[in-house]
């Protein structure tokens, strides 16, 4: 089935999920996609895992009901590693699509064996980020480290969009990242493991210097997309999909509408959505 007929909720505690936004329009320019930042609780990155999973269920029930999502993705590396298990229990054989800090892509690239992650507390804490570290460094075949470092703050310095704030924890952050080196090889990769890091990826690839590659999610989250829609039975019939974006907040939806003109052009009201 032609992923072009469908509409898919995206979510992120803000602006960060707009990253992934950006590549699942460039993937499927004729669906439709309901975009909801959680304002009214953002940032996720340091608060508590049960938090945020209550936040990631309701605001499943809420797409589903009120917008008739075929599928979602969670645009948030936070509520991915926080709470897709059980949103995918919940919603049994129904499509969710995670976004997860790409340590294996990174994992690929790196020559020298030493990578960074940076992500929100939650994130770089979660069991789930330090399963697949592990199963990664236990199968690599010439010595691999991922060095984690939590951004407490960084996210919500881009939601705000307060450049100071964000060159100085990009600074606070990427330099303590840096300053290990002096023990392991140098680090030549950095995985943006927060949706909201690739807004300030000039700032953060000038603190690493031209010999670090950095990776982000956004194109290989929105491909597995199409094919998780295009892998969908067939129905009889579908309702028409008018293609384009619906943008919701649950608190001011001007920022959100503001940052989605900025970054990817889109002239687009953003409407309240109470949940
Ligand atoms: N953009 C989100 C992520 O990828 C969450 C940032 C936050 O709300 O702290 O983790």
């Amino acid at each position: 089935m032609n992923s072009s007929s469908f509409t898919v909720g995206v979510f992120d505690s803000g602006v960060g999920g707009l990253s992934v936004l950006q590549a699942l329009l460039a993937e499927m320019p004729q669906a439709h996609f309901v975009y909801l930042a959680d304002g009214a609780h953002a940032p996720y990155g340091e608060r508590s895992a049960e938090q945020v999973a209550e936040r990631a269920h309701r605001i499943t029930r809420r797409l589903r009901e009120t917008f008739h999502i075929d599928a979602l993705v969670v645009a948030c590396n936070t509520a991915t590693a926080l709470a897709i298990e059980g949103l995918r229990e919940q919603h049994l054989g129904w499509p969710i699509v995670g976004v997860e800090p790409a340590l294996k892509p990174a994992a690929a690239l790196t020559h020298t064996g030493h990578v960074g992650v940076i992500g929100t507390r939650g994130t770089v804490e979660s069991a789930r980020v330090a399963r697949l570290r592990d199963r990664l460094q236990s199968e690599a075949r010439t010595p691999l480290h991922f060095s984690l470092q939590a951004c407490d703050g960084l996210a919500d310095a881009i939601e705000r969009d307060d450049q100071p704030a964000i060159r100085a924890l990009s600074q606070r952050y990427i330099g303590a990242l840096l300053s290990q080196t002096s023990t392991l090889a140098p680090m030549d990769t950095l995985v943006l493991g927060c949706t909201h890091y690739p807004f300030a990826s000039e700032i953060l690839q000038a603190l690493c210097g031209p010999n670090v590659t950095m990776v982000e999610t956004g194109a290989p989250v929105a491909r597995r997309t199409r094919q998780v829609l295009e892998a969908l039975p067939r129905p009889e019939t579908r309702p028409v999909v008018v293609p384009g974006v619906t943008l919701l907040s649950t608190g001011d939806p001007e920022p959100l509408a503001r940052a989605a003109q900025r970054w990817l052009g889109l002239k687009i009201p953003g409407q309240h959505l109470a949940c």
